[in-house]
């Protein structure tokens, strides 16, 4: 495992980028890594004071520039007063990542329509809303080069219960991503994601494992390399994936889990847990069967 740090010092220099839901967590995590590798960063959500508390501490502690803009994504005037609010501060910009989200576990059966909704307009709406903004804007300016990253997660393909207006939201999301991959690159446009595994973050950890569910349900356990991830791992792929290194990586998901999706899925991942021991005396048992 390494906490080091990915690529070169000026790998996002002359690169303005907006980060939705920069304020907190992982989206806090990545803004930082792209002030240090030179990047003009934008960070958006609800809360002002939040966002004006993390760039003052971000920009002195990477010395970059970082602007707190208040947008609810699921606005769509807000998300183009944003889009205005960046353009004028540093005269253009070349990257979103949609990160914003919503979420918290519940059985279905006991969700409103609007809690439903409510998650739904925050991941996919507000992507919907920040892409179409961006991308027209870039369609308009003939600005090349430029790229949205959206964080979905694994259960955006896997589908998982107790989360599922998340599951759906991702789904769309990532639909999008793969759609406007294609549709979108003879504008110069580049869109992929960032399928992510259990980052342990507050704004997470509170709606997914509130009171003692953390010890009942060791996250780390449902991974093969039994860990959670660094949020520094997570900020050297989104890095990249902004950055021109990914020139040619357009329409991917990047899934970033430590294997555990996968462990989920396999028929027989379970014998993991058959100690070495026994499998002397298993191997014996099948092969006494062969000519019976
Ligand atoms: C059932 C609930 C509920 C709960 C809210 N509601 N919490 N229903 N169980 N625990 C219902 C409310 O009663 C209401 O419906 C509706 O949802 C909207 O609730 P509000 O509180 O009015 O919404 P709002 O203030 O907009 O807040 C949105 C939120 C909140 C999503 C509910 O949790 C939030 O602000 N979250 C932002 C940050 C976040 O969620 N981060 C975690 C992302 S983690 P009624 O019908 O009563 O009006 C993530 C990880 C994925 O995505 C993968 C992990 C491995
Ligand atoms: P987080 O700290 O709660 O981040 C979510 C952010 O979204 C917050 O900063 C929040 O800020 C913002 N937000 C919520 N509603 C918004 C709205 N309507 N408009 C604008 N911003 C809004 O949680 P996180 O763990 O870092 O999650 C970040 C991303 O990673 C999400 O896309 C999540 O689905 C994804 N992810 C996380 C994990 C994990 O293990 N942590 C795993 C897979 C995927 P405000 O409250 O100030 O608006």
């Amino acid at each position: 495992m390494t906490n080091q740090k990915m690529l070169r010092d000026d790998a996002l220099k002359g690169k303005t980028i907006v980060v939705t839901g920069g304020g907190s967590g992982l989206g806090k995590a990545m803004t930082r890594y792209f002030l240090e590798l030179g990047a003009q960063v934008a960070i958006t959500s609800r809360n002002f004071e939040k966002l004006e508390g993390t760039a003052a501490e971000l920009e002195s502690e990477t010395g970059g520039e970082c602007l707190p803009v208040q947008c609810d994504v699921r606005e769509n005037h807000q998300v183009e007063s944003m889009l205005k609010t960046v353009v004028e501060r540093f005269g253009k910009v070349d990257g979103l990542l949609n990160n914003a989200a919503g979420n918290f576990i519940s059985p279905t059966e006991r969700l409103s329509p609007r809690a439903f909704d409510v998650i739904i307009d925050i991941v996919l709406k507000g992507t919907k809303n920040c892409t179409l903004a961006f991308g027209k804007h870039w369609i308009e300016k003939q600005q090349k080069n430029t790229t949205v990253l959206n964080i979905v997660t694994t259960y955006a393909w896997t589908g998982s219960g107790y989360v599922v207006p998340s599951a759906a939201a991702k789904a769309g999301v990532l639909a999008m991503t793969r759609s406007l991959a294609v549709e979108w690159a003879k504008y110069g446009m580049r869109f992929n994601a960032i399928a992510p595994g259990p980052f342990p973050t507050k704004g997470a950890w509170d709606r997914l494992m509130p009171g003692n569910l953390q010890e009942k349900f060791d996250m780390s356990k449902k991974v093969p390399l039994q860990r959670v991830g660094e949020h520094q791992e997570l900020a050297n792929l989104a890095a990249y994936l902004m950055s021109d290194f990914s020139a040619y990586i357009n329409g991917e998901v990047v899934t970033i889990d430590g294997g555990e999706w996968l462990m989920g899925a396999g028929e027989f991942n379970m014998l993991s847990e058959i100690p070495e021991s026994l499998w002397d005396q298993l191997e014996a048992m099948i092969r006494e069967k062969k000519n019976k």
